[in-house]
């Protein structure tokens, strides 16, 4: 158990690119280097009925896309919200999304989430990304737990936040309302700092 206190501070997350060889994260903006640019890639994102349900970006139209760029460099500046693209190294490519915020700065309580683009699904990526976001977050910002929550069902989800050392700790009734319109249950997942690393089948 720790005991020892930081400074809000000291838990700013401080943008960077995170290099995964093949795969790099960009922090989201209005600048985010992609093939197309910030704004198509969230359209595309947004498009995607699975994306639409689970992880609703409202970013349906290019206002709405700016605003959503503009909310992610806003969070970045101070250091609430750090939202990255995940992008193909070699050709620029938007494949999805992993971000972790804080839920609560003071304490290092934060969320992360994800959502990959479906031709980039199936390839481990969404649990190599969060791996990659949620050591980030331990390494700088002294994050002392981390949190998914996923609708029960999403079972894609689930499984990625198992890969990345996110066991599930109970379920949320009616807790989340989706894209969908509903209040959905969910599962509480969640990750301690002293936690240790997955098994090595999942390390990206
Ligand atoms: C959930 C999502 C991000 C997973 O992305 P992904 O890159 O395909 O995931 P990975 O390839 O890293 O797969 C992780 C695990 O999930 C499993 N998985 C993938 N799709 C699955 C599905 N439809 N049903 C069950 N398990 C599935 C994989 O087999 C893998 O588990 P394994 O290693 O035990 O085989 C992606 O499906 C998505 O964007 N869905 C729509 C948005 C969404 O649900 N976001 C999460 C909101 S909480």
């Amino acid at each position: 158990m720790s005991t020892e206190k930081t400074t809000p501070d000291q838990r700013a997350f401080t943008p960077v690119t995170l290099d995964l060889g093949d795969v790099l994260l960009r922090p989201w903006g209005r600048l985010t280097e992609l093939r197309g640019g910030p704004v198509a890639g969230l359209l595309a994102a947004a498009a995607d009925p699975a994306i639409a349900r689970w992880n609703p970006i409202r970013a349906t139209d290019r206002a709405g896309a700016e605003a959503y760029l503009d909310r992610c460099d806003a969070g970045w500046a101070a250091g609430n919200a750090a939202a990255f693209a995940v992008v193909d190294a070699a050709d620029g490519t938007l494949l999805g999304n992993s971000a972790l915020r804080w839920v609560d700065r003071a304490d290092g309580l934060a969320m992360v989430g994800y959502w990959m683009l479906p031709a980039a699904r199936g390839r481990g990526l969404a649990t190599r990304a969060t791996l990659a976001v949620t050591r980030w977050g331990i390494a700088t910002a002294d994050t002392r737990r981390i949190e998914i929550a996923h609708a029960v069902g999403n079972d894609a989800s689930c499984r990625v936040a198992e890969r990345c050392g996110y066991p599930a700790e109970g379920t949320l009734r009616d807790s989340h309302h989706y894209g969908d319109g509903v209040y959905h249950d969910e599962h509480l997942h969640a990750r301690l700092a002293t936690d240790p690393e997955p098994p090595a089948r999942s390390l990206g």
